[in-house]
């Protein structure tokens, strides 16, 4: 029988799961500790796990910036053994509900097909590219969904 995967809120007990999911998804970007305790306790933020069997298998965290009605992806991402099976988008889309903002926004790396391909799928369009934005100097490609024309 296949199993569920469920979206849930997450919160500081995610601490450990989260930082392994980090790893495993962010081998040349990875975050902080610090950084981990602040997207899982920091105010006005959305903050997402997928599970399956209890076990989290994905993890997003949105920002909102409401005052430019702009909510903003700060990171996704799937533990790799579990790609290709939905959570990614369940995520994505659950994420840009709880922000319920008329526009997302979100960067991600120029060659990081799989993502692209993603947000592809699920509606985004490139608007822009930051040249040199990361660490080992790739560019960025920022990309943005208008909610309203989506109809989501
Ligand atoms: C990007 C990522 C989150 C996708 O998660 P996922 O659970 O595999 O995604 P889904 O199964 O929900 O797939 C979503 C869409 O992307 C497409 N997609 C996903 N992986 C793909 C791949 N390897 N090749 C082509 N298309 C792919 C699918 O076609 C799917 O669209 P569909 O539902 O219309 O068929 C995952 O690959 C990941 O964690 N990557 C590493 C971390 C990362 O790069 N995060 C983004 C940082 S900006």
């Amino acid at each position: 029988m296949p199993t569920m995967i469920e979206i849930n809120t997450a919160s500081i007990l995610d601490l450990g799961a989260l930082r392994h999911l980090e790893q495993a998804c962010f081998p040349k970007d990875a975050w902080p500790l610090l950084d981990l305790v602040a997207v899982l306790s920091f105010p006005g933020v959305v903050r997402l796990k997928a599970t399956e069997n209890n076990q989290m298998i994905g993890f997003i965290a949105g920002e909102s910036r409401e005052h430019e009605g702009v909510g903003w992806i700060a990171t996704v991402g799937v533990l790799p053994e579990h790609r290709g099976k939905g959570a990614g988008r369940a995520l994505l889309e659950a994420c840009e509900r709880q922000l319920g903002l008329p526009r997302v926004k979100l960067c991600v790396r120029y060659t990081n097909y799989e993502a692209i391909r993603m947000y592809e799928r699920t509606g985004y369009r490139a608007i822009d590219h930051w040249l040199h934005y990361y660490n080992d100097g790739e560019d960025a490609l920022v990309m943005e969904k208008r909610i309203a024309e989506t109809g989501l």
